[in-house]
């Protein structure tokens, strides 16, 4: 057995259905972990359920909920606590993007994005923190972005909200540090998911598209890097070159190497 593994412990993973979660899920899966998967309702989730359980012979249990809703949160953490199984890692991979001028959204959509990239994550983090304690070693992996580490015009309130998933990664890892969990924060560019993420890194143009990696190789660098308990992890070169532009270049520089890369999504 892992001795970095709590043995015979679940890793509760939002999102878990497809995308980078279901990848994270997958390793997790192939590390020992069973798995607790909540996503969106429909038939996604139970068929990666199923899937998971037969390729790696893990145990799988699924919660629909929309994490965008308030209180989802607290209907995840209670659905948990009604499993009665020990917790070990938590995967706060759920969110929503989007790129675009402001005005193009209303209060409604950015209300949802807050919500579920940012309360609900802090919401069942908080809600998760008693439960971790007691499965040592016990871990949290957080989905921040390349978008954590600057303003990003026309990504505005996306950007926004993985600079906050990003700094409250950082600060929660010193402050959990003496209770056993390692929380580690990974930061990809763009990776091949969902239809509408496909067509944004289309939108992008060759760079976006021969920078862009894989779920799998994505979730591959995460966990391995969660294990190792890296306080960050940027699988690819993407999120390295925007990490040096976020801490390096002058502010004026990166200001105009942003707006030739975002400027064209920009609507007349
Ligand atoms: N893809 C990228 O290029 C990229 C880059 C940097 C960071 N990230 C971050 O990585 C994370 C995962 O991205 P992804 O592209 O894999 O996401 P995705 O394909 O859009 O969605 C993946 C998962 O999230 C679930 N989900 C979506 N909306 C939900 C909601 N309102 N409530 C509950 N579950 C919901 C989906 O459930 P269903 O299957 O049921 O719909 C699915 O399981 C996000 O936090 C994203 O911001 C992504």
């Amino acid at each position: 057995m892992n001795a970095r593994i709590a043995p015979d412990t679940f890793a509760l993973v939002t999102g878990g259905s497809s995308g980078i979660g279901r990848a994270i899920a997958e390793q997790l899966a192939l590390q020992g972990y069973h798995l607790l998967l909540v996503a969106l309702p429909g038939h996604e989730l139970e068929e990666a359920a199923g899937s998971l359980a037969n390729t790696t012979g893990c145990r799988v249990y699924t919660f629909e909920t929309d994490l965008c809703r308030e209180n989802a949160d607290m209907e995840v953490a209670g659905w948990v606590q009604s499993l009665q199984v020990p917790v070990s890692v938590l995967v706060n991979n759920a969110g929503m993007g989007y790129v675009g001028s402001y005005t193009d959204f209303d209060h409604h959509f950015y209300r949802d994005l807050l919500r579920i990239n940012i309360t609900n994550l802090v919401g069942i983090t908080t809600l998760m923190i008693r439960e971790l304690e007691r499965n040592q070693p016990a871990y949290i992996l957080n989905l921040g972005s390349m978008a954590s580490f600057f303003p990003l015009p026309w990504k505005t309130v996306y950007a926004a909200s993985k600079a906050f998933v990003f700094a409250y990664s950082a600060a929660l890892r010193e402050e959990l540090r003496t209770k056993g969990i390692s929380v580690t924060v990974v930061c990809p560019g763009a990776v091949t998911t969902s239809e509408n993420v496909r067509a944004r890194i289309e939108a992008s143009g060759r760079m976006g598209m021969m920078t862009a990696l894989s779920p799998g190789r994505v979730a591959k660098k995460s966990v391995e890097g969660m294990l190792r308990k890296r306080k960050m992890v940027l699988p690819g070169i993407s999120p390295k070159f925007s990490w040096y532009l976020g801490r390096r270049l002058p502010g004026i520089v990166r200001k105009v190497i942003v707006k030739r890369l975002l400027s064209g999504k920009k609507p007349d």
